[in-house]
């Protein structure tokens, strides 16, 4: 049995939803600072697993502390279709991003409690633990656990920038769960994200079949000169680690413009040490992200990197050291999945282009253990890691509406 194109779900609901979690951990120019691990993520969770278990669905926490909210299938021995993203925001975040994901996800589960269908397999909405990033490098680090790519205690080791452990955070806010990590088998995977970019909307398109995700490379990079004085010190005497920083960060963006149109890097984090004004800085810090879809180009964009920047740090006198902080090769998707997803869009009347996904998202680790694609779903100016980030109601009831379909469908529909 199929799902018939009338069957929609509650575009209001979904739309109230996520102006009420966009109320917990407000930022300061209208989105959200709901980072990882925060009083305001423990908040968002609670938040969420009351409306998990008002829809009936049993909650449970793994060890990284990611939320897995299940509505039983008809047969419990079947692997859940998993569906969802991430409630933790960047510092200066939108109140979308990761968001309509989850909130997609219930808002499925309550139209399925509405409408009285059942499902033969389980369905699950999840919330990953620490998608961004921001606090805690590398993003997707949940997933990237539940997929194996790294160990839970090297996840618990993870210190954020005031010295505090991954671990202790999360047993801090009471979200440290006691199930293994990454024990779950999954039938399918399927994220609903905004797009963060600005093709869908430019192109007048209501949905995104996601069918690539481009790699990443981060990599931090500590400076090493000698604090003295800005006034006494002769310009020849300097050891400025900090002009390192700045002549790196400016070939950062070079390098990117080496591979257009598709090879993006920037510095986004970046401190001298000690930051007085007059200190010459004796240490920097600098993070670099660079991310291409073609692997090959990725990893000669970091080989250009460790060359130059070791160029620029000798002309200077400065120590150099590279850190590799996050990393994820290209993704291709599942072609069933994203199928599903195309023929969703198509069977509820949405405009429809394939796409490949230029952010990192938990669907590209999951990827690799589980069969998996992503809707997207346009946002105004393509902005996103902005407290000005938007959508629609619309957008967002359509990207849920495909969502919906083709979960549903891949978790089978009950008759009677
Ligand atoms: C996650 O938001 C990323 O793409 O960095
Ligand atoms: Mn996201
Ligand atoms: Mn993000």
């Amino acid at each position: 049995m199929t799902l018939t194109a009338n069957l929609r779900l509650d575009p209001d609901r979904l739309w109230d939803s996520l102006a009420e979690m966009a109320r917990i951990g407000p930022g300061v120019a209208g989105g959200n600072n709901r980072q990882t691990l925060t009083d305001a993520d423990k908040a968002g969770r609670d938040l969420f697993r009351r409306w998990c278990e008002a829809a009936g669905m049993t909650v449970v926490v793994d060890e990284m502390g990611t939320m897995f909210a299940r509505r039983a299938g008809v047969d419990s021995s079947l692997p859940p279709v998993m569906v969802g993203s991430h409630l933790d925001t960047q510092p200066t975040g939108g109140k979308y991003d990761g968001v309509l994901g989850v909130l997609g996800g219930l808002e499925l589960v309550r139209t399925l409690n509405d409408l009285g269908i059942r499902t033969r397999h389980p369905i699950e909405v999840v919330n990953w633990t620490n998608e961004e990033g921001s606090r805690y490098a590398p993003s997707m680090l949940a997933s990237a656990v539940f997929a194996g790519r790294y160990s839970r205690d090297w996840a618990y080791d993870r210190t954020d920038a005031a010295g505090k452990r991954f671990g202790d955070e999360l047993e801090r806010i009471g979200y440290k769960g006691t199930e293994p990590v990454g024990q779950r088998p999954l039938k399918a995977f399927f994220e609903l994200h905004i797009e963060q970019g600005p093709i869908l909307e430019a192109e007048g398109i209501d949905i995104g079949v996601v069918t690539h995700g481009q790699g990443l490379r981060w990599t931090q990079i500590t400076l090493t000169g000698r604090e003295s004085h800005t006034g006494s010190t002769p310009m020849p005497r300097r050891l400025n680690a900090g002009l390192g920083a700045a002549r790196i960060t400016e070939r950062v963006h070079d390098i990117a413009w080496r591979y257009p149109p598709h090879g993006v890097g920037a510095v986004g984090l970046s401190n001298v040490y000690p930051n007085s004004i007059n200190i010459i800085p004796g240490k920097a810090v600098l993070a670099v992200d660079f991310r291409h879809p073609d692997l090959s180009i990725l990893e000669a964009m970091v080989a250009a990197l460790h060359l130059e920047a070791t160029k620029i740090a000798r002309e200077l006198g400065l120590e150099i050291a590279f850190e590799p902080v996050g990393a994820f090769d290209p993704v291709t998707f599942d072609a069933d999945c994203a199928g599903a997803i195309r023929a969703a869009a198509e069977k509820l009347g949405y405009t429809h282009r394939d796409i490949v996904s230029g952010a990192g998202h938990d669907a590209c680790w999951i990827t690799q253990i589980a069969p998996t694609a992503m809707v997207m779903c346009p946002c105004v100016d393509g902005l996103s890691h902005n407290e000005a980030e938007a959508i629609t109601k619309e957008w967002a009831a359509a990207g849920a509406n495909v969502l919906f379909h083709a979960v549903v469908e891949t978790a089978g529909v009950v008759e009677g």
